[in-house]
């Protein structure tokens, strides 16, 4: 008889916190004695995360609409093949900071209403959900804040401001609604280690 794992994501918007819990959580499974893969989107294979940088680096008119849906539809049918569902296989809880959530919001509502293709695109070459997956709801600006404090390059997606920040929350809240038997909406506006304490709860009560 084979063990099932766990598959849990983070979802939210930018600098909602998602990596800082994600890595909390992590810790502190390993701690209790599970077996933990910690992993993120896009990327989290060594193929998907060289269309992390072709998708979050550069012009932000580099690709059509269409086309970043199919980078990020390969890069997480990637990160499935050789990450997620081997560690799912083994009896392993994986820790996804975003899934397929983020893709049905950021290319399916930030450039026109697009979420019918992302949702086809799934179901032909995705097709698994999350067991559960938590969201961090936060105010829009704060998380624009936290987020532009972080330097680097990966920034097409941040530069797009305030305004995508808040569409982004409403569909998040709604998403959430929409597939209410595996969201969990976590208030994140609050210290970090608040914010774990839900987590903690939350996941506990899966784990059982
Ligand atoms: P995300 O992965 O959602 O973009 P991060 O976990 O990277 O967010 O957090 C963004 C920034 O905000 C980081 O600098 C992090 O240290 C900080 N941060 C995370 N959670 C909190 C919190 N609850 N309160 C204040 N700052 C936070
Ligand atoms: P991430 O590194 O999680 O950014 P942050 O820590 O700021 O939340 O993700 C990078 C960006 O990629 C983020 O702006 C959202 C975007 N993204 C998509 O547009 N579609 C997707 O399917 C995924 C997974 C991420």
């Amino acid at each position: 008889m084979t063990k099932a794992g766990l598959f849990l994501t983070f979802e939210g918007i930018d600098g909602s916190g998602k990596s800082t819990q994600a890595r909390k959580l992590a810790d502190q499974l390993r701690a209790q004695g599970h077996e933990v893969i910690l992993t993120r989107e896009p990327g989290g294979s060594p193929g998907a995360e060289e269309i992390r940088s072709l998708v979050l680096e550069g012009d932000p008119d580099r690709w059509s609409a269409e086309t970043e849906i199919l980078l990020f539809t390969a890069a997480r049918r990637d990160h499935l093949e050789r990450t997620i569902e081997p560690a799912l296989a083994a009896g392993q809880v994986v820790i996804c900071d975003r899934f397929a959530d983020s893709t049905r919001m950021y290319q399916g509502l930030s450039r026109g209403d697009l979420r019918g293709l992302v949702d086809q695109l799934h179901s032909l070459m995705i097709k698994r959900e999350p067991d559960l997956t938590l969201l961090i709801d936060m105010d829009p600006d704060t998380g624009l804040s936290r987020a532009k404090g972080r330097q680097g390059a990966e920034e097409r997606f941040e530069d797009f401001g305030p305004d995508l920040q808040k569409k982004m929350r409403a569909g998040f809240l709604a998403l959430a609604h929409e597939f209410s038997d595996r969201f969990r909406i976590v208030d994140g506006n609050r210290d970090m280690d608040s914010v774990a304490q839900d987590v903690t709860e939350i996941v506990q009560a899966a784990l059982r």
